[in-house]
């Protein structure tokens, strides 16, 4: 039995510095390139599982998926029963060019995910875990998961991340949101989804979902419920290397936290704690803490956390 069971990207990072970002009809030669497992799906339940949450993820990857990537999951304990490689396919993919500015261009191949309503559903993963986080996919393929979720009485977060940009419309979301317990956003995601509902402010949302987490980045994160608001201080990492994978690693510690019974503003420390660590390393899956440390540099920050 796993307390959480992930739904998300598992995808092959390839970062590649270039002098400049190439021109239509030029070609550029790499000054250096690194490989990282990353993808929302495959970070968080990563993340997690080594926070000794039981853990279980649920995707889809082609013939290439690299056996360490595998290996990696298993070995920090993830269930992935429910990672299937689908033939004919390629992994998940993004390649991300780098210029010495900073100034990104990316190229991202699906591989199997935009089929994935497809195929089999991923029945063991909902059936053995007691939340059902839904992060990136397709809305069929979630709703598909959601459905078997709500009949089997699981609770169920929703967490489109980016993708409520580009996969999603105001029919399309709300019919996601209604079988939401638990909604995850940054501050501009959730401006999305406060117009997908037509509405104008985070507290109004608590009429659709019990729990909304909202992250500002270095401002920290606010948790709503319907009661109260706390204000949750981000931490700061030790030195700032990498900052992707902040989010998915604010879940990790928010979930460790949920399965522990503690309260909300705790969860959220342990989120900025997980976070934290995670921008000391670079690339999504590496520098990731341990409870313990987690726990000791979440609640040297309790006094900071203010009603909102
Ligand atoms: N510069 C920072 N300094 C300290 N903590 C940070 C910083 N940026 C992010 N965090 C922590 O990580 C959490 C999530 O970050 P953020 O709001 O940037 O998520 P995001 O926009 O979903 O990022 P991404 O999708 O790139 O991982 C924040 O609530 C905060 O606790
Ligand atoms: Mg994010």
């Amino acid at each position: 039995m796993s307390f959480l069971g992930v739904f998300g990207h598992v995808v092959l990072d390839y970062i590649l510095q270039v002098p400049r970002l190439p021109a239509p009809g030029t070609s550029i030669q790499v000054t250096a390139r690194k490989r990282h497992f990353g993808g929302t799906g495959g970070n968080l339940a990563r993340a997690a599982a080594r926070l000794e949450v039981k853990t279980a993820l649920a995707s889809f990857v082609g013939e290439d998926f690299p056996p360490e990537y595998r290996e990696a999951l298993e070995g920090d304990g993830v269930d992935i029963a429910d990672l299937r490689t689908v033939a004919g396919y390629a992994t998940p993919t993004a390649w991300v060019f780098s210029d010495p500015e900073d100034r990104q261009v990316a190229v991202i191949d699906q591989g199997p995910m935009d089929a994935a309503a497809e195929f089999a559903l991923p029945r063991h993963t909902v059936e053995t875990s007691d939340w059902i986080h839904l992060g990136t996919g397709t809305p069929d393929y979630l709703r598909n998961i959601q459905s078997v979720a709500r009949k089997l009485g699981k609770r169920v977060a929703f967490d489109p991340a980016q993708e409520i940009h580009y996969r999603y419309n105001a029919d399309s979301f709300r019919g996601l949101l209604e079988g939401t317990d638990l909604f995850f956003g940054n501050r501009e995601e959730i401006g999305v989804a406060l117009d997908y509902l037509g509405l104008h402010s985070e507290r109004e949302m608590l009429a659709w979902v019990e729990t909304l987490v909202e992250t500002r980045g270095g401002e920290g994160s606010v948790i709503y419920n319907r009661e109260r608001a706390w204000r949750i201080p981000s931490i700061p990492p030790r030195a700032k290397v990498d900052v992707t994978g902040a989010g998915d690693a604010y879940r990790a510690g928010f979930y460790a936290g949920l399965q522990r019974g503690l309260e909300l503003p705790q969860c959220g420390l342990l989120g900025a704690s997980v976070a934290s660590f995670s921008m000391e390393t670079e690339g999504p899956q590496e520098g990731l803490p341990r409870w313990r440390e987690a726990n000791e540099r979440g609640t040297s920050f309790e006094d900071r956390v203010t009603e909102a």
